[in-house]
């Protein structure tokens, strides 16, 4: 039966949130789907137009960096349909980049998409949630945050902060009725690997002592990314069980790699984990 869920989505322009979005259109969900750029949006209008979803799905601009982007997207779902069921924070980026060629901007850069987005979201959608004492707010997470990667560090750390933080929303929000899960996926052929990856600031400069260790990262990481032929709709299905479920588990780890890297780091000691960690990266070493 289509659901009349009316759902909030971040960072619509591609990757996971556009399938979430065009997906939960064509189910029927009402979707507000925001980008801060929308002259993007014909991708996903396309994508759910073929889904049957297009007149489900309403595009607005936001930017979860900027708070009254966020308030205006806020008002306008609001005024539309005076609820908010399900909020999902998507939007995000990488870095890839040693720790000596990122600067204190680099690393805040990330964490002002990645961790602060995501608050400054929850900070607008609450007053929405809590008076009707029901909502499902799903935090996009990573497998980058069950452990330590070399030259991804503010990532990592980004969805760590992101992790721990939904946490400690989960037990505070049951309190007054409302869910909080995280999904974890692997890694999956989006743009964040190419298009829109971003790299340290010193990254490309001859003189850093990690050039060369950096270019070969990077081929590696394009590289696998390439070949990674893993569907991203598994992202959108896991999202869309989710929020059908009467009462959600709070951590979705998704894919087998996922579950096969978390198993070894609960199992085995960092320091061996580690030194398998450089044996692939780093064979020659
Ligand atoms: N792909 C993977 O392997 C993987 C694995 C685990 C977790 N994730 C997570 O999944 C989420 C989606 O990433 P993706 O893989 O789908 O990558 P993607 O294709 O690069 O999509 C990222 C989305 O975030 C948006 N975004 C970036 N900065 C934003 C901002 N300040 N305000 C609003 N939107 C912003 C981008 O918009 P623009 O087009 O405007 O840049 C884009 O729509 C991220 O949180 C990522 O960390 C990805």
């Amino acid at each position: 039966m289509p659901s009349s869920k009316v759902v909030f989505i971040t960072g619509c322009s591609s990757g996971f949130g556009l399938l979430t979005a065009a997906r939960l259109a064509g189910h029927g969900y009402r979707v507000f789907a925001t980008m801060r750029d929308v002259s993007k949006k014909d991708l996903l209008l396309f994508e759910a137009e073929g889904r049957k979803g297009a007149s489900n799905l309403t595009v607005l601009p936001m930017d979860v960096t900027n708070p009254e982007s966020i308030r205006a997207a806020v008002r306008e779902v609001a005024a539309a349909s005076g609820v908010i069921d399900v909020l999902v924070n998507n939007a995000g980026i990488g870095m890839g980049g040693f720790f000596e060629d990122m600067t204190d901007g680099d690393y805040r850069d990330v964490f002002n998409v990645n961790f602060f987005g995501a608050l400054n979201v929850i900070r607008e959608v609450l007053p929405i949630m809590r008076p009707r004492k029901k909502g499902l707010i799903i935090n996009v997470s990573s497998m980058a945050a069950f452990s330590g990667t070399p030259a991804f560090s503010a990532y990592v750390a980004s969805k760590w902060a992101l992790e721990g933080f939904s946490e400690s929303l989960y037990m505070e929000l049951k309190l007054q009725g409302i869910d909080v899960a995280v999904v974890e996926p692997g890694s999956y052929k989006t743009r964040i690997f190419k298009e829109n990856a971003r790299y340290a600031t010193n990254f490309f400069n001859l003189q850093s002592p990690y050039f060369q260790v950096s270019q070969y990262l990077k081929d590696l990481v394009e590289t696998h990314a390439q070949s990674n032929t893993r569907d991203p709709e598994e992202v959108a299905a896991v999202i869309e069980n989710i929020i059908n479920k009467p009462s959600p588990s709070f951590r979705y780890v998704i894919g087998f790699r996922s579950k096969l890297k978390l198993f070894m780091l609960r199992h085995i000691p960092f320091k061996f984990y580690a030194w398998m960690v450089r044996n692939v990266l780093f064979p020659k070493e």
